[in-house]
C-alpha cells in the first residue's frame, strides 16, 4: 500500500474550516487540495491551514490532480447528492457529511453506486467514536439486552440561532476559526432540507442505528414545529422498526447558548435496558437478573477530528469503515424521509417501503 493519500474537501465553510482540513492538514500521510464554488470561500481556509491549491469544482481538482483518492464532501444539505454522486462517479472514496443526503431513494442509489465502483462512504458522523459508546455497543453486541423491544432516542442541542439565520450570535461559544456558517445554510428551507431533523436528529437517530443495528424503521408518524423559524425546531416521532420493536425519537434545537443538551439513547431489551448519553458520556445498564452497571459521566470532548482521520485510514491501511453509507446513513435517511413526509400530512403513518415507490 501507498503510504501517502491526496484528499479533495468539497465545500471549505464552517465545519471543513473547524474540522477535516486542520484533521487532514494534520496528518502527515496527506495532500490536501480544496474546492468550493466560492473562491473567497476557499481562499480563506486555503491561507488558514497553509494549502496551496483551489479550484472552483471537482472536476478542475481532478484534471490537475489525478492521483486525488477520496473526496470530503461538507456542502449544504441540498447539495449532497448532487456532488456526493459527482465523487463516487470518479471512483473516489467519499466521506460525506451527515445527514448523508435527504432522500432514501438518493441514499440507496450512493450505496449502489459505492459497490459498483467498489469504493466506501464512511458518513460523518462522530458520536459513534466516543468511548462510552463503544462500552455501549460492546454489551449490546455481547447480547446482554436480549432482543431490543423499546427505544427512546432524544436529543437537545443549541442550533434555534441557526435556523433563525443568526449564526453570529453563536460565534461566543462556537469561535469559528475561520468562518461561520452562511445565514441561509440552515435557515432555508431549500438550502437546508429541514432543521433540527437534518442538522440534529440525524445525529441521534445514528446513534440509535449504530448501537443497535438489528434496527430498521418500517413505519414512521411524525409532528414537527418551527417556532419562530421556516424549519423545524421541535420533533417527536413514533417509529416501528422491522423487528417489531418500537421507539420514539425526539429533539429540541431551543436551548440556551453554552448548553452542551443531551444525545440520549435508551435501549430497552427482553433481557435488560441501557441508556447512554454522548454528550455527558454516562452509560448505565440494568439487566433483568439484577445485574447493574454505571459508568460516570466524563463529559468527552466532540471527537471533530476523528471521522477524517478515520477516512485517511480506510483509504492507505484499508482500515474498517465503521460508520457506513449503507447502514447507519441509509437508515437514518429513510428515518427521517419517512418522518418529513409523515410531519407534511398531520402525522399520517409513512412506510419506509413507500419511499422507494
Ligand atoms: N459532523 C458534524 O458534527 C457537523 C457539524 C457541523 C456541520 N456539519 C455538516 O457539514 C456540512 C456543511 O455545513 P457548514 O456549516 O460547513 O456549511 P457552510 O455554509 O459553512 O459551508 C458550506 C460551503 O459549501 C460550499 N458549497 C455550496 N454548494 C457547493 C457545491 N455544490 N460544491 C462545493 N461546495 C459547495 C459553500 O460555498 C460553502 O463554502 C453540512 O452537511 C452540515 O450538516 C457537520
Amino acid at each position: 500500500m501507498s503510504d501517502r493519500t491526496k484528499i479533495a474537501v468539497v465545500g471549505t465553510g464552517w465545519w471543513a474550516t473547524a474540522a477535516h482540513i486542520p484533521a487532514l492538514t494534520a496528518n502527515p500521510r496527506t495532500d490536501v487540495v480544496l474546492v468550493d464554488p466560492n473562491p473567497n470561500a476557499s481562499q480563506a481556509a486555503a491561507q488558514k491551514y497553509g494549502i496551496h491549491d483551489t479550484y472552483l469544482s471537482l472536476n478542475n481538482a481532478l484534471s490537475a490532480h489525478p492521483d486525488i483518492q477520496g473526496a470530503v464532501v461538507a456542502v449544504p444539505h441540498h447539495a449532497h447528492y448532487t456532488v456526493a454522486k459527482e465523487v463516487l462517479q470518479a471512483g473516489l472514496h467519499l466521506l460525506l457529511e451527515k445527514p448523508m443526503v435527504l432522500y432514501a431513494r438518493h441514499a440507496k442509489e450512493l450505496v449502489d453506486l459505492a459497490e459498483q465502483k467498489g469504493v466506501e462512504i464512511l458518513v460523518g458522523y462522530t458520536y459513534p467514536y466516543l468511548e462510552p459508546l463503544k462500552e455501549a455497543r460492546k454489551r449490546v453486541e455481547d447480547g446482554l439486552l436480549g432482543d431490543i423491544e423499546y427505544v427512546t432516542c432524544s436529543m437537545s442541542s443549541m442550533t434555534i440561532e441557526f435556523y433563525r439565520g443568526k449564526p453570529a450570535e453563536y460565534q461566543p461559544v462556537m469561535q469559528y476559526a475561520v468562518t461561520g456558517p452562511d445565514v441561509s445554510t440552515y435557515s432555508d428551507p431549500g438550502v437546508a432540507g429541514g432543521g433540527q431533523g437534518h442538522l440534529q436528529i440525524t445525529h441521534s437517530a445514528a446513534m440509535m442505528f449504530h448501537l443497535a443495528p438489528e434496527l430498521r424503521a418500517e413505519v414512521v408518524t411524525a409532528f414537527m414545529g418551527n417556532l419562530d423559524t421556516r424549519v423545524d425546531v421541535v420533533d417527536a416521532f413514533a417509529v416501528r422498526m422491522t423487528n417489531g420493536a418500537v421507539a420514539t425519537v425526539g429533539s429540541t434545537g431551543n436551548i440556551g447558548k453554552g448548553d452542551g443538551g443531551i444525545v440520549e439513547i435508551h435501549l430497552h431489551g427482553s433481557k435488560g435496558r441501557l441508556l447512554v448519553d454522548a454528550i455527558s458520556g454516562l452509560v448505565y445498564m440494568r439487566l433483568h437478573d439484577g445485574t447493574e452497571e454505571r459508568i460516570e459521566p466524563t463529559y468527552p470532548a466532540y471527537p471533530a477530528e476523528i471521522p477524517s482521520q478515520r477516512f485517511v485510514e480506510i483509504i492507505l491501511d484499508g482500515a474498517k469503515n465503521e460508520i457506513p453509507g449503507a447502514h447507519d446513513g441509509l437508515y437514518t435517511v429513510e428515518l427521517l424521509d419517512a418522518a418529513y413526509r409523515s410531519a407534511a400530512q398531520e402525522g399520517t403513518p409513512v412506510r419506509v417501503e413507500s419511499l422507494y415507490e
